[in-house]
């Protein structure tokens, strides 16, 4: 391993430590600040293990995404806007699984040209599908370059489109994970929880 591998590993795990730290503030101010699960409360103590995260959706704007922690995972809460939207078709060529033909990737109501439920809203995992390293979002498209925005992973430069799609070439086998997840409301989603058909 190189020196620009350790330095971009280092920067990726300083990445998701500030994320971390972030996300915290977002799904309950007791559930990082206590170390140990015994000390929690009840409620976060299911929420460490694994309760579904309630993610309130209001206050983000088009084009904005925020992170969540869902079982001691990462996961990627993206607003699309319109143009994020309209770019989706236009790298399709440079995609290994456009379709969501992987079944593993996601639930069945997340297999679709957006990979979602609801097209504004993606949400993925976090977690690069190569050796786990935290993504980072680089949204600006680039066309002539053949990127439409999406995620970028800093280990070892796998690419995602604006649906978490991977792209060809790259050591990243299969699309981002698409969590379990529905609307509870219009501005509330449950993650970690589905009814089968969201
Ligand atoms: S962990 Fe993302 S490319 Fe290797």
């Amino acid at each position: 391993m190189t020196e620009d591998d350790v330095d971009r590993i280092d920067r990726n795990r300083r990445h998701f430590l500030t994320v971390a730290t972030v996300v915290t503030g977002v799904v309950g101010a007791g559930f990082a600040a206590i170390p140990f699960l015994a000390s929690l409360k009840p409620s976060a103590r299911a929420q460490a293990l694994g309760a579904p995260v309630e993610v309130p959706l209001g206050s983000i704007e088009p084009g904005e995404m925020v992170r969540v922690l869902w079982r001691g995972r990462l996961v990627f809460v993206l607003r699309r806007d319109e143009d994020m939207l309209a770019r989706l078709p236009e790298t399709i060529s440079e995609l290994r699984d456009p379709n969501s033909e992987v079944i593993d990737q996601q639930p069945d109501y997340a297999a679709n040209d957006t990979r979602s439920v609801r097209p504004e809203w993606l949400i993925v995992e976090g977690s690069c599908t190569h050796l786990g390293c935290a993504p980072l979002e680089d949204f600006e498209p680039r066309l002539v370059e053949g990127w439409g925005g999406g995620f970028f992973c800093p280990c070892h430069g796998s690419k995602f489109d604006l649906a978490g799609r991977v792209y060809k070439g790259v050591p990243a086998p299969t699309n981002l994970r698409v969590p379990p997840h529905r609307f509870v409301r219009d501005d509330l989603i449950l993650i970690g929880q589905d009814t089968g058909a969201a």
